[in-house]
């Protein structure tokens, strides 16, 4: 039995809903362990399209538990929406579970997160302005709701008396945003836990017993990527919360002695959306081609992502902090028309002539630095109908062989198309 954690090993968008949604036909349980809406994951299934933001993927096959976990904040019409839509599509939901312990997104922090991006004449971060980081901040904070909460009158009244006062002078005196009465946020939770109601998973303990007692299969979904992660991400440009592979025990339930293997997904290049530095980012050509050939724009914000030949010093660094057992390689064949392909193993500051091998975690010199690039030649042929390893040309095998002995990890799986048919299991 294996229980399994997929990451993004880059800045997210890696294509892990593609991959998560192959593991999830084998998983009994699929947990989704931090982040909240500002994730995007489209899944074609029975040619219909669906994208999800919150809700694991794993929903559309039938007879899977879903657990939206303690690690991640829900934004409460999200969730409605993506319910919604799914009832539709007559998908079943009655393997759908929120965690009590979930935190919850209130309108404050949408707008705190909005006017930050917004009035920020500096250090802008490039959010997806749902409210993640306002949220996080006071769930550290201990100043945030979490969904139990809704479900007593008491108890919420007794926090809200709490976190009113404060949260009110915040959002008057540093943003300039309305106020709230307690009346109002006390309506307005009475329609969020009604919203919840039929999913929220009060005996989620005996819930995890049970699939570990009866060795059932689990699978934990991780949205973002390491380097958006809050301690090993481009700090300050991260997100709130912990994507690494780590972020599956703390968000989920279950301890790390669960878990079996990690695998890190990443694309053949590299992409990021929002600021934050990215030093083989390509603002040429051949960056215009990557964007258009991989259609890269978001799915949650449609922005265009920036793009850039593979980092294999990022990547050295994730499979360190993502604790990857694996590397599971996306749109490798993107390249299929490209004469050669460049991989950057390390990169030089040009103050100074050093060159790191590692990657530097002080992020204010990623302005000085450049790439050091080590370039492959290209295969010049369609590969998205192979199937096998074997049958890939040499030139992309030897390209996969080279990153598996810098990044010294296995790749185990190659993705050479959308559809679940374009997955190479290589060993
Ligand atoms: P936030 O998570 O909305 O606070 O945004 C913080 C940073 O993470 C920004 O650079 C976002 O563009 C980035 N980000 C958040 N979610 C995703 C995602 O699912 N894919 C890629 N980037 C993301």
């Amino acid at each position: 039995m294996t229980n399994k954690v997929v990451i993004g090993a880059q800045w997210g968008d890696e294509g892990k809903a593609k991959i998560t949604d192959l593991l999830a036909q084998n998983a009994d349980l699929i947990i989704r362990y931090q982040g909240g809406c500002n994730a995007g994951h489209t899944v074609v299934a029975d040619g219909k399209t669906f994208k999800f933001h919150l809700i694991p993927s794993g929903i559309l096959y039938k007879g899977k538990t879903c657990l939206i976990g303690n690690g991640t904040v829900v934004l409460p019409e999200y969730f409605e929406q993506e319910v919604k839509g799914l009832k539709e599509e007559n998908i079943d939901l009655s393997g759908l579970k929120v965690s009590p312990l979930a935190t919850i997104t209130m309108p404050w922090h949408t707008e705190v997160d909005g006017y930050s991006e917004d009035n920020a004449s500096k250090g802008k971060i490039g959010t997806t302005k749902k409210g993640i980081g306002p949220t996080y901040t006071d769930k550290m904070g201990r100043i945030a709701l979490k969904i139990g909460d809704l479900y007593s009158k008491e108890a919420l009244s007794e926090k809200l008396d709490v976190i009113l006062p404060l949260k009110n002078k915040q959002l008057e005196k540093v943003y300039n945003l309305k106020t709230y009465t307690k009346e109002d946020v006390m309506e307005l939770c009475k329609k969020y836990a009604e919203i919840f109601r039929p999913y929220v998973c009060f005996d989620w303990q005996e819930l995890l017993r049970s699939f570990k007692r009866e060795g059932k299969k689990i699978l934990f979904e991780g949205a973002q990527g390491v380097m958006l992660d809050i301690d090993f991400g481009t700090y300050p440009f991260v997100t709130s919360s912990n994507p690494v592979g780590g972020g599956a025990s703390t968000g989920s339930g279950y301890g790390p002695t669960v878990i079996d293997e990690v695998i890190g997904v990443a694309k053949a290049y590299v992409t990021r959306v929002g600021e934050g530095p990215f030093v083989t980012e390509l603002t040429d050509s051949v960056g215009d081609s990557i964007r258009e050939i991989g259609h890269e724009f978001g799915v949650t914000t449609g922005r265009p992502r920036r793009c850039g030949w593979f980092d294999a010093v990022t990547m050295k660094y994730a499979c360190l902090v993502g604790g990857l057992t694996s590397i599971a390689l996306t749109k490798i064949d993107v390249f299929d028309s490209f004469d050669e392909i460049k991989v950057c193993t390390a990169y030089k500051d040009r103050r100074n002539g050093k060159v790191y091998t590692d990657y530097p975690t002080d992020v204010y010199i990623h302005k000085y630095l450049e790439p050091v690039y080590e370039t492959h030649a290209g295969w010049s042929e369609d590969i998205t109908g192979i199937k096998k390893y074997e049958d890939l040309p040499i030139n992309a095998r030897k390209y996969l062989e080279r990153l598996e002995e810098i990044l010294e990890i296995p790749i185990s799986i190659v993705s050479v198309g959308p559809d679940r048919e374009q997955t190479i299991f290589k060993n």
